[in-house]
């Protein structure tokens, strides 16, 4: 029998680790499935999908420019694409495209499962206010911290998003300068700062005793704020790689019904990365 299609759209979309990601949950599952990854800009979003639905893919990831266009395509959203207003996961039912987000929950088994990081009674920050932070605000105030801070460069993007998430927790906002004498438990690095290899300008002493710094960003190489972790003495730094494969996974379920086992597949990225092979 044929496999059934799916694929990652996103522009640029040559170093997407997507396609080895689900190739080796494939392998685990035994799922008969195709994974493929598409260069889309936006301009051909429409017909992209279109097209690939019409030769009988299935279900799609979408990437960095597409998820809000995701959003606006799908007929259906789940409770969580909503409030995200973004979509990475696409699946076609009965002819209906239905959008989901699985970025927050990613986010969240990767720092709760896989680091064993607590994050109840906890103080949080989150630097940044873009479409990733609209994606994992509410997991995180679920999970029911002592605080959660937002520190955007521009301060009313920051407020205007704890604004929409105050009923779910104790969110509040401030612009860079503000971060001066605030303490944090764990600090997690969400804008595209990195991109650059630039950090937002933080103070030396914004980590607790054994706080922990999580960059949403991953790179071959250690980030620029992972590094800032290391060097402000983080109990624990790490990248977003095992973000990626929980969302990954996450979304193979939404598909397939299926969970892969997540921990067998970070590794091999992680060693791959390490090799400077894949
Ligand atoms: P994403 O969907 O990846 O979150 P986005 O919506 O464009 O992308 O948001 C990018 C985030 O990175 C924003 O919080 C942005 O800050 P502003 O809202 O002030 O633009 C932040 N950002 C980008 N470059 C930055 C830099 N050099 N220093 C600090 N923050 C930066």
């Amino acid at each position: 029998m044929l496999p059934d299609r799916y694929a990652v759209f996103g522009h640029p979309i040559g170093h997407s680790k997507s396609p080895l990601i689900h190739t080796l949950f494939v392998q685990q599952t035994g799922e008969n499935i195709a994974y493929t990854a598409q260069d889309v800009p936006p301009e051909c979003f429409e017909v992209a999908l279109r097209t690939f639905h019409a030769g009988g893919g299935k279900g799609l990831n979408c990437t960095v420019p597409l998820k809000e266009l995701a959003f606006q395509a799908a007929d259906e959203l789940t409770s969580r694409a909503r409030q995200s207003e973004a979509v990475n996961t696409l699946v076609w039912r009965d002819d209906k495209l239905c959008g989901d987000n699985t970025d927050g929950i990613g986010l969240l088994r990767d720092l709760t499962e896989n680091l064993a990081i607590d994050l109840s009674g906890r103080r949080l920050l989150v630097l940044g206010a873009g479409g990733a932070v609209r994606g994992i605000l509410r997991p995180l105030l679920e999970r029911k911290p002592a605080c959660l801070v937002i520190a955007n460069r521009t301060v009313s993007r920051a407020q205007s998003l704890a604004a929409r998430f105050a009923a779910l927790g104790p969110v509040s906002a401030v612009g860079f300068p503000g971060l001066q004498g605030l303490r944090f438990d764990l600090v997690l690095n969400a804008t595209a700062a990195g991109l650059q290899g630039e950090l937002p300008p933080l103070p030396d002493d914004l980590l607790a005793p054994d706080g922990d710094c999580y960059d949403l960003m991953y790179a071959d190489k250690p980030t620029a704020f992972v590094r800032w972790g290391h060097d402000h003495g983080a109990r624990l730094s790490v990248d977003g790689l095992g973000m990626l494969v929980e969302q990954a996974a996450e979304a193979f379920l939404v598909w397939r019904g299926v969970r892969p086992r997540t921990a067998p597949v970070i590794r091999r990225l992680r060693r791959a990365t390490a090799t400077g092979g894949e």
